[in-house]
This record gives structure tokens, C-alpha cells and sequence, in this order.
């Protein structure tokens, strides 16, 4: 049997834990007769599954009957490419041509004879929109890996008036959490300041802990010692799974557990690889200095943390509260703090 587990980023793993409860938010909102935001952005830390949730959103609703589903590259100009996608819908282009929409001089489809030639794009879109529209389509665009640019100020300003018309589209971004903050704060964008952000964070242990223990056959708490090296990341749920199941394909004797040692260097060596250089990297010094002094307790205390760098409580609330949102720190409870991603500490100890 081929290993269930993936070391690969962005597909939909076939051990997927599903996030019923976040997903099920944004798509019985976006459903419902008045909904209460027709935006939402995905936030959270490298490998915690934004991408994999956003296209398992994506297939839910592209499967529920008048739904369009359009998935846009935010380095390209969006307005472009929503506005050739959308004349390009198999369903929908005999209609756009049958009420003469003329988009040739936007470089989209044909010129018609006797057309209503549209030469700017937000109008263009409008036209098509009103089209879709009384077809009962709902249109939503996801957008994957958002940064502020020039493209994502544009779209998200005509995304602004298209649904201030009552127009049935809708968005999900999904971003690291410095890209949605700036863009929520650029000044130009103020409906995005209002967009609800769902912030992604562990996976439910008990589930890793039933699928370990299922897929393995392995005992209770052998799959619960699985899963807590794990705590709950989903990258490293799919790594350690991946490792467990090769090595005990070579390995049949060994139980989950004596695996779970064997496998270790391995384990940290790829989440090192794949993704805490990368966290690393674009964290400032600060941050690692105090993810490092972090990495000490499994949960330490934040006033332990202040004494040790000597930052007053003030200063200290603005790193704190960054690196939560960050999807990096986890408050753990009265003053205490803990790093969500599992094996940091291991990974931090050679950097320094
Ligand atoms: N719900 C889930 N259940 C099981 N595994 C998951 C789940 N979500 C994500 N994963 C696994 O976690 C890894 C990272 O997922 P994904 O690519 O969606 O992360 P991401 O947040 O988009 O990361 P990045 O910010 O680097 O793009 C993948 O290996 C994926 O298989
Ligand atoms: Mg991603």
C-alpha cells in the first residue's frame, strides 16, 4: 500500500482532518439569504493548512448547485484575470455574446458585430456580473498566498463597490499573517480593515490520536505519544505519519512508539527543511530572541521571559501579542506562553 501520509505542501493530504467548524463558518455564511460578510481572510503560520483549506472550501461549494468557483494568481493583474475567467465560463459565454458584450478591446473574446463595446475592465466585469446574476450563479474567488501589491489594491477596491451593489461574489484570501496585516491596514482598503480573519491553528489531538491509532494499529497511548510530538501542526501530523509509515514498512516488528524515537533526526531534519528555515527567516531578531528564550519551557511563564531579555511589560505586549498572531507563540493560560510548532526548540538550539 502506497504511504497515506504527504511531505508535500498545498494538496489535500488523504489523511485530512477536517476543520468542520471554521469551514463550515464561511460557507454557511456565505449561503445565507443575508450574509454577514462576503469576504474572509485565512491566517496563520506556514504549513498550518491554509491552502489545503481553502480548496477543500473550494470543493464544497463548487459541488452545491449555482456556485461558480475561481481560484486567481495574486501576482497577476486580478482584475484581468477574474475578468477573462469569467468570460471564459463554459456555462456563461454564450450568454455574455447573446447580450453583445463586446470585451475584444480588453483583449478578451471577440468583437461582435453591433456590440456594446466595453473598454474598461470594471465596468466589463459589472456587465458580466449583472448576467451571472440573473442566472442565480454566486461567484466566489479565492485567492491564495495574498501580498500587497498594486494588482490586490486594485481588485480589492473593485471587489469593494461590486458587493456595495448587491452583487452575489464573494472572496476568501489566505495569507501569513504580516501580508494580511499590511493589507488590511493599507488606507486605500478600508472594507478589508472589517474583513473577519480566521486565524488556523492546531488540529483536534484527539483526532491525530484516531488516526494514528487507526492507521498504525497501534495502541492508545502510543498513538497519543505520536501525537503529541506533533502538537497538533499539520505539517508535522502528515511528516511524522509519513516516517512512521516508512519505517515500519521496513520495520514490521517495532511498535508506533520505539518508531517514533528511531525516527526523530529524520523528522526534525524535514520540518527544519521545509519550514523553519523559512519561519526563521523572515522573523526579526526580536522575535527569535524571544522564541528562543520561549523554546526553554514547554510553557513559560511571560514574566520569566521579560527578566531574562529585560523587557518592560509594555514593550514586551507588542512582541507577544505579534507572535500569537503570527500563528508562532500559543497563549497557554494565565501569563504563559508556549511555541506551537513542535521540535522548535531543537531546530532553535543550532542557530544560535
Ligand atoms: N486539515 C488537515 N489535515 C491533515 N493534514 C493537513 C491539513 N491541513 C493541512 N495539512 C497538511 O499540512 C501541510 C501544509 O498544508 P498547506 O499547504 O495547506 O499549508 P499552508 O498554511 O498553505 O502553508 P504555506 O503558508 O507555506 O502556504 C500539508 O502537508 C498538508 O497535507
Ligand atoms: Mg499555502
Amino acid at each position: 500500500m502506497n504511504n497515506p501520509f504527504i511531505i508535500s505542501f498545498g494538496k489535500k493530504p488523504s489523511q485530512y482532518i477536517s476543520r468542520i467548524n471554521l469551514s463550515e463558518e464561511i460557507i454557511e455564511d456565505f449561503n445565507s439569504d443575508n450574509p454577514s460578510s462576503q469576504a474572509y481572510m485565512l491566517v496563520g503560520v506556514r504549513g498550518v493548512g491554509k491552502t489545503v483549506m481553502l480548496s477543500s472550501i473550494s470543493k464544497t461549494l463548487k459541488e452545491q448547485p449555482g456556485w461558480i468557483v475561481m481560484e486567481l494568481n495574486p501576482t497577476r493583474d486580478l482584475l484581468e484575470s477574474f475578468a477573462a475567467k469569467l468570460y471564459a465560463l463554459p456555462e456563461m459565454n454564450s450568454l455574455f455574446i447573446e447580450a453583445k458584450l463586446d470585451l475584444s478591446l480588453l483583449g478578451i473574446g471577440i468583437s461582435i458585430d453591433k456590440g456594446i463595446k466595453i473598454s474598461d475592465i470594471e465596468q466589463a466585469i459589472t456587465s458580466m456580473l449583472e448576467i451571472t446574476t440573473k442566472k442565480n450563479k454566486k461567484i466566489l474567488i479565492t485567492i491564495d498566498e495574498v501580498t500587497v501589491n498594486q494588482y490586490m489594491r486594485e481588485f480589492a477596491s473593485a471587489f469593494q463597490i461590486i458587493i456595495r451593489n448587491d452583487f452575489p461574489l464573494f472572496m476568501i484570501m489566505s495569507g501569513l499573517f504580516d501580508n494580511i496585516n499590511s493589507l488590511q491596514n493599507d488606507k486605500s482598503l478600508t472594507f478589508l480593515y472589517r474583513t473577519p480573519k480566521i486565524a488556523l491553528s492546531a488540529l483536534n489531538i484527539s483526532a491525530i490520536v484516531n488516526t494514528y491509532q487507526r492507521v498504525f494499529s497501534a495502541k492508545a497511548e502510543d498513538a497519543k505519544y505520536m501525537a503529541q510530538l506533533t502538537n497538533g501542526y499539520p505539517f508535522a501530523f502528515q511528516v511524522l505519519g509519513h516516517l512512521v509509515w516508512k519505517y515500519r514498512e521496513e520495520n514490521p516488528d517495532y511498535n508506533v512508539k520505539e518508531i517514533c524515537d528511531e525516527v526523530l533526526n529524520e523528522y526534525d531534519q524535514i520540518l527544519q527543511e521545509y519550514v523553519y528555515e523559512k519561519i526563521w527567516n523572515e522573523m526579526s531578531a526580536k522575535e527569535r530572541e524571544i522564541v528562543a528564550c520561549a523554546c526553554k519551557e514547554d510553557s513559560i511563564k511571560v514574566k520569566t521571559i521579560r527578566d531574562i531579555l529585560g523587557y518592560d511589560s509594555n514593550s514586551f505586549t507588542v512582541y507577544r501579542n505579534r507572535l500569537i498572531k503570527k500563528g508562532i507563540l500559543t497563549s497557554t493560560g494565565y501569563g504563559t506562553l508556549s511555541v506551537f510548532l513542535p521540535r522548535f526548540d531543537a531546530f532553535v538550539v543550532n542557530m544560535f
